[in-house]
This record gives C-alpha cells, structure tokens and sequence, in this order.
C-alpha cells in the first residue's frame, strides 16, 4: 500500500526497501535501544499505516519514546 500498485506503482519501491535495509543496519549495529517509563502506555494508532501514539498524549502526535544511547564498540568488525 506504501507503494502504490498497478501501472503507476512507484519506480522506486526497490530502490528504497534497500536504502532503509541500509540505514537500519547501521543504526541497530551502532546504537542500544532501550524502554522508557512512558513505553507501556505505547500504542498503535491506526492513520491510513500505523502509528505510535502514547495512551493520555495523543494530542502530541507520533511519539515513540525510546532511551537511546551509543553501543560500545567491540572488536568484532563485520
Ligand atoms: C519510502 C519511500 C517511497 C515511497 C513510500 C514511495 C511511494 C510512492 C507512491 C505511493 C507512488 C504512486 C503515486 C501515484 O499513485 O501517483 C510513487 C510513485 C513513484 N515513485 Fe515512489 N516512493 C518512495 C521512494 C521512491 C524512490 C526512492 C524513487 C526513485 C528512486 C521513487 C520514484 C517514483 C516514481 C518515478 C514514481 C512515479 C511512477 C509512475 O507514475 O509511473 N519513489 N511512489
């Protein structure tokens, strides 16, 4: 549905499935992800995709409370 279907599907759909696999790559490798005291009130908000919204701030729009923070860097280069 992203991408449209039929004749005038997007061109580039290919293109950026790769470019995100790439990205997230990087991003999962690099940095840790961790829950916040909001996370438990996380939920999906159905807007044509889903979406994140936090239970009592859906007027904030899209949120998406995570703790982030750089991984350690270890020795095991791929
Ligand atoms: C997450 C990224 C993208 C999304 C969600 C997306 C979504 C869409 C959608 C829904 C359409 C159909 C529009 C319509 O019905 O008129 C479309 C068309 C198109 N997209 Fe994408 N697109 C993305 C990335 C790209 C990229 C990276 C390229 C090029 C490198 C691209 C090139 C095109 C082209 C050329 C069309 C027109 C196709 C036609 O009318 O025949 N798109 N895109």
């Amino acid at each position: 549905m992203s991408f449209s279907g039929g004749v005038r599907a997007c061109l580039g759909w290919r293109f950026a499935l790769t470019e995100i696999q790439a990205f997230l790559t990087e991003v999962v490798g690099k940095f840790e992800f961790a829950l916040t005291e909001k996370s438990e009130r996380i939920r999906r908000e159905p807007c044509m995709v889903m979406a994140p919204t936090v239970e009592g701030e859906v007027k904030n729009g899209v949120q998406l409370p995570l703790r982030v923070s750089v991984a350690p860097r270890t020795e095991n280069v791929y």
